[in-house]
């Protein structure tokens, strides 16, 4: 038992675990919203009625706070969030992303009127980004899958290491500048050998070729470079002298920033 003064107490209620029909609403409301938000849409199946979503995010975030739905389905969450002012990632991967939680959201962000908005004072406002999930690029043990195409990678070291989308798409081994340090990635056959190690390797051959390909890129470049390969045939001496980082795959690719 605990006994608790008058004066301890806080204001308000202490939430109940039961929540009825009446206070947060139910699937067929929760429908019937989502068909005024889309009369031409086909009903999505199991939408969640925006006031369990306010209550759920009003006992559990504060303003700023980041709400993470894995299974978005139409959007409730985020769209409730949105309102909510709290910040949101809502991951789906039925096509309902597009045809749902898309529209709804530019919705919310033009002051759509329905759901919460009367209780919050919802204006309309704010944005979202919207982001496609490419392949896996490892495999179950950890691994570099092999099927995984040089661009997919690319773009996951290149997001490891500098935390920026890649958007660059020519077909050379160099990857890019970052804070005055070129990134280079060696893997797939990219420098046009496509022997299972040939392009993959460090070597003075495919040394010089990244060299050229940096150079086209900035031929005043003479900053440090990181270089991730299969291995490296270059003395580690030499490396550090010329200002190369050799990092190898698949070890020393991060799965995690
Ligand atoms: C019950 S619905 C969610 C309903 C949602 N809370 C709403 O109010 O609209 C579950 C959703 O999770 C999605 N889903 C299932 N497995 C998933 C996965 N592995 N990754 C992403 N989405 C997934 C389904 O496509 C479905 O849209």
């Amino acid at each position: 038992m605990l006994k608790k003064y008058l004066h301890e107490m806080k204001s308000g209620l202490t939430p109940n675990t039961w929540w009825s029909y009446n206070e947060v609403g139910g699937n067929k409301q929760a429908s019937s919203d989502l068909k005024a938000l889309f009369p031409d849409q086909e009903v999505f199946g199991t939408p969640k009625p925006v006031s369990l979503i306010e209550r759920l995010l009003t006992l559990s975030t504060n303003p700023g706070d980041l709400a993470l739905d894995s299974f978005l389905g139409s959007g409730t969450t985020a769209a409730v969030a949105h309102k909510m002012n709290r910040r949101y990632i809502g991951i789906e991967m039925g096509d309902h992303a597009v045809t749902h939680c898309v529209p709804r959201l530019k919705k919310v962000i033009d002051g759509e009127q329905g759901g919460i908005s009367a209780s919050v004072g919802w204006q309309g406002g704010g944005g979202f980004r919207f982001y496609r999930l490419g392949p896996p690029v490892f495999d179950e043990d950890g691994q570099i899958r092999a099927d995984i195409a040089f661009p997919v990678l690319a773009a996951h070291i290149w997001f490891s290491e500098t935390g920026t989308p890649w958007t660059a798409t020519d077909n050379t081994p160099f990857i890019g500048f970052h804070d005055g340090r070129a990134f280079v990635l060696l893997y797939n056959g990219i420098l046009g050998d496509k022997r299972p190690a040939g392009g993959n390797v460090l070597t003075r051959a495919t040394l010089a070729i990244v060299r050229a390909a940096i150079a086209a890129a900035d031929p005043a470049f003479a900053g440090p470079v990181t270089i991730y390969g299969e291995q490296s045939r270059i003395a580690a001496a030499t490396l550090e002298n010329d200002g190369l980082t050799f990092k190898q795959t698949p070890y020393d690719v991060k799965a995690r920033r």
